[in-house]
């Protein structure tokens, strides 16, 4: 029964895909979905074969994308808010860091790079980019660091490499901690080492949208053992260790005698676990994750240099970096200051030729109506995050994008602009 589902299945999905190819062609969409029959039949044989909830699929996609990452501990997780969730109460509970305690985050980026902070205790410090990365300006960095300062918390901006080997100088200087949000930049690296090995642990998202996928989830990376085992027990329930389970099953202590530790709790955790399901996908993807990049890169390359050529008077982006690969979650464009027309105006115009935009994230975080009464404390004007709040949005560039989809970009640009 399960080998005749099986060639049915093949076989219609066969069909079904080679119609989705006709209808995709029309949109340049900000994503779409960049798996294909084999991850569909992965995802299919493990749901018949009753591999459902975490397992040996999230133990091995954890060992295949630490691996490919240079880290040797992943932790797979049911997104990348709850990567930075977990991440951080692990730094928390190791490090004895106070309430208050601040942690350093880059002001324009997405919502739930402050709200975990905010949501165990801790204080988010924003602090303002630099518009040819988009990222964390260093120097802002140095302005920001005060008595309370923990933790410096880059993000890699749209696929862009914060600045790394002088974020690592000041952190090893001012003996603060290091936690990477590398949620939009798998695979992007500084002098071929990837992002989320640099610091001492690192979050990642593999939402929908990302460069690969697991529908929803996540994965923090570290190399440090005890942040290992303390991020595994808060995504599941606060548990006791439960590896090596197998040769001692139980717990003994003066209240509670010889009890199975699979129900045994030691501290105040989450359910954050990825299925089996998700991490069959996960582990298709992470082997296809190089292909994928190598076609954002060589799209957005080819990208830049038509809005170079013709829309350098309108629109900049972002400037690429010696020795650094940005593997292009997105492309933003950022509308030149002296120019006149609204944002609004050109991605209405953009959604109706079929052409998806986004603004850039969260914009300007602190101005977002959830921070205005929360903890936190912002450092000198953030002039460059509110250029990002007010002019900047971004188009897709994915795998399934190609040169005549950006051919046509440019030309609805100059329409609008005429
Ligand atoms: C920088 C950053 N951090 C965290 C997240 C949260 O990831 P998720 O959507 O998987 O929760 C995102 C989402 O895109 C993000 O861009």
């Amino acid at each position: 029964m399960y080998v005749n589902f099986s060639k049915n299945l093949e076989k219609n999905l066969k069909k079904y895909y080679k119609k989705k190819e006709l209808i995709n062609s029309k949109y340049l969409k900000l994503s779409e979905p960049i798996y294909d029959i084999n991850e569909a039949k992965k995802i299919f044989s493990n749901f018949l074969k009753g591999k459902l909830s975490q397992g040996d699929n999230v133990k091995n996609f954890e060992k295949n994308f630490s691996k490919i990452n240079n880290c040797k501990y992943g932790i797979a997780t049911n997104s990348g808010s709850s990567a930075n969730l977990i991440a951080l109460t692990a730094i928390k509970n190791i490090f004895n860091l106070n309430n208050n305690d601040e942690v350093i985050i880059p002001a324009s980026t997405f919502a739930t790079v402050a709200m975990p902070i905010i949501q165990i205790g801790l204080k988010p410090v924003y602090v303002d980019v630099d518009l040819k990365t988009l990222n964390i300006s260093v120097d802002e960095i140095k302005k920001a660091i005060s008595k309370k300062t923990k933790i410096i918390m880059p993000v890699h901006t749209l696929g862009m490499p914060s600045n790394m080997p002088e974020i690592i100088k000041l952190a090893k200087k001012k003996k603060l901690l290091v936690f990477e949000d590398c949620c939009e930049s798998h695979g992007a690296s500084i002098d071929g080492k990837p992002v989320g090995s640099w610091g001492l642990l690192s979050a990642f998202s593999f939402f929908v949208a990302h460069n690969i996928t697991t529908i929803e989830g996540g994965m923090i990376l570290t190399n440090n053992k005890k942040i290992y085992k303390e991020c595994r027990s808060l995504r599941e329930f606060g548990r006791i260790d439960q590896e090596n389970i197998g040769k001692n099953r139980y717990y003994s202590d003066k209240y509670i005698k010889d009890y199975d530790k699979r129900y045994v709790f030691t501290k105040i955790g989450y359910n954050m676990r990825m299925t089996d399901l998700q991490a069959a996908l996960g582990i298709e993807q992470t082997k296809k994750m190089k292909k994928f990049n190598l076609k954002r890169i060589k799209n957005a390359n080819f990208l830049k240099k038509l809005i170079v050529k013709d829309l350098s008077k309108y629109f900049f982006t972002t400037e690429n970096q010696k020795k650094y690969v940005n593997t292009y979650y997105t492309f933003p464009l950022i509308i030149k200051e002296k120019i006149n027309f609204s944002r609004k105006k050109i991605c209405n115009f953009l959604e109706k030729n079929f052409i998806e935009t986004r603004p850039m994230m969260g914009g300007c975080l602190p101005d977002q109506p959830a921070f205005q009464n929360s903890p936190g404390k912002i450092i000198g004007k953030l002039k460059n995050s509110r250029i990002i709040r007010d002019r900047c949005f971004f188009v897709g560039i994915h795998p399934n994008v190609n040169q005549n989809q950006l051919i046509n970009l440019v030309k609805k640009l100059k329409k609008f602009l005429n």
